[in-house]
């Protein structure tokens, strides 16, 4: 698996050859590969291409040690990083792959056979994902009316996804229908997503956007310069509040005071029905070395924080537009997936 390392970005352009579950590990944890759908398919690509790796060493011979080898290897990734649920849903759809296949696996030599079968699977999450921003898109843009300014945070488009994106593939969408004038898009404190990232997606797409640092973002709204807040999200629990990138909460709070719309926007694999409120989600906690305070200084470093359902003018999926009161519309969406 060949990973665009997003550390390096926007000044230089390094991948990174990953055939380990340790490399796996060390390139999600450091942000390498980051972005909630993002690390979801990539754990998964990484899982099959580590299995392929342990299948040539011939270190895995029997279907019970293919069983072994995928769940600890998936237990491994899934523990990278704890708020996006994406993560644990792509490696428990991987075991649930290999469990569902196991009559196949053959009594010797059963490696190669595993590594086949998380292949496909990690390209069918992959390929899926692509396919739920293109919906996400395709909703979302249809909420936005001509003229749109529109502010965003971190960065949430074919960087941190397997497609367009989930927040920025909105706007994408709603920039190619002819409808988004403008985008702001937040710096993204402190590991700059917003800045590095948003910023060179949107130089790419040839869209018009200006970075600004995340303290402007009250004064931009005050003064009348946004029409919409749009981000993504980690997770979202079974009544709607839901986890992004720290400082999303300040951003949904600051729309409420302007009387602009708050929207999320994620696939439906973001959603965590088995997480009833927004106190349940874990929050990743950081270095304070990323914030460069003065050794002997404390620092607190959330990585995320939760979006109260309340302040969410409606969730922007791949199953459609879901609004309050968000207990049913979520579950009627999940149904629907699970209808599939
Ligand atoms: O720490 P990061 O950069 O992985 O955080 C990413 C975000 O918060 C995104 O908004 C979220 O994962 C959605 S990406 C489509």
């Amino acid at each position: 698996v060949w990973i665009l390392d997003q550390t390096r970005l926007p000044g230089e352009t390094v991948y990174l050859d990953i055939d380990s579950i340790e490399a796996a590990v060390e390139a999600i944890a450091m942000l390498r590969i980051r972005g909630a759908p993002l690390i979801g398919v990539g754990a998964a690509m990484s899982l099959a291409a580590a299995a392929k790796r342990a299948a040539e060493a011939r270190a895995v011979q029997t279907a019970s040690a293919a069983m072994e080898w995928v769940e600890s290897a998936a237990a491994r990734l899934a523990a990278a990083r704890p708020t996006a649920v994406n993560l644990g849903w792509a490696m428990t759809r991987m075991i649930r792959r290999v469990t569902v296949m196991r009559e196949q696996l053959p009594a010797h030599d059963a490696g190669s056979t595993l590594a086949r079968m998380l292949r496909e699977e990690a390209q069918r999450i992959w390929d899926e994902d692509a396919a739920m921003c293109g919906a996400i898109g395709r909703a979302g843009a249809a909420l936005i009316p001509p003229g749109t300014r529109a502010l965003t945070v971190c960065n949430t488009g074919m960087l941190a996804t397997g497609g367009i994106g989930t927040a920025f593939g909105v706007l994408r969408t709603a920039f190619e229908s002819g409808v988004l004038e403008h985008v702001y898009a937040c710096e993204t404190r402190p590991l700059r997503q917003g800045a590095r990232l948003t910023a060179w997606e949107l130089a790419r797409c040839d869209m018009p956007g200006t970075v600004i640092v995340d303290g402007a973002a009250a004064p931009v709204m005050a003064s009348g310069r946004v029409d919409v807040v749009i981000a993504g999200a980690d997770r979202i629990a079974a009544n709607g509040d839901s986890a992004n990138k720290v400082g999303t909460l300040g951003l949904a709070m600051l729309a409420r005071v302007h009387g602009l719309p708050f929207y999320i926007a994620a696939p439906t694999s973001t959603i965590d029905p088995r997480t009833a409120t927004g106190a349940g989600i874990p929050i990743e906690e950081r270095g304070a070395h990323e914030i460069g305070v003065p050794n002997g200084v404390s620092a607190f470093n959330p990585a995320f924080d939760v979006t109260p359902a309340g302040l969410i003018t409606a969730i922007i999926t791949d199953r459609g537009v879901l609004e309050p009161p968000y207990e049913r519309s979520i579950s009627e969406a999940l149904s629907a997936v699970a209808a599939r």
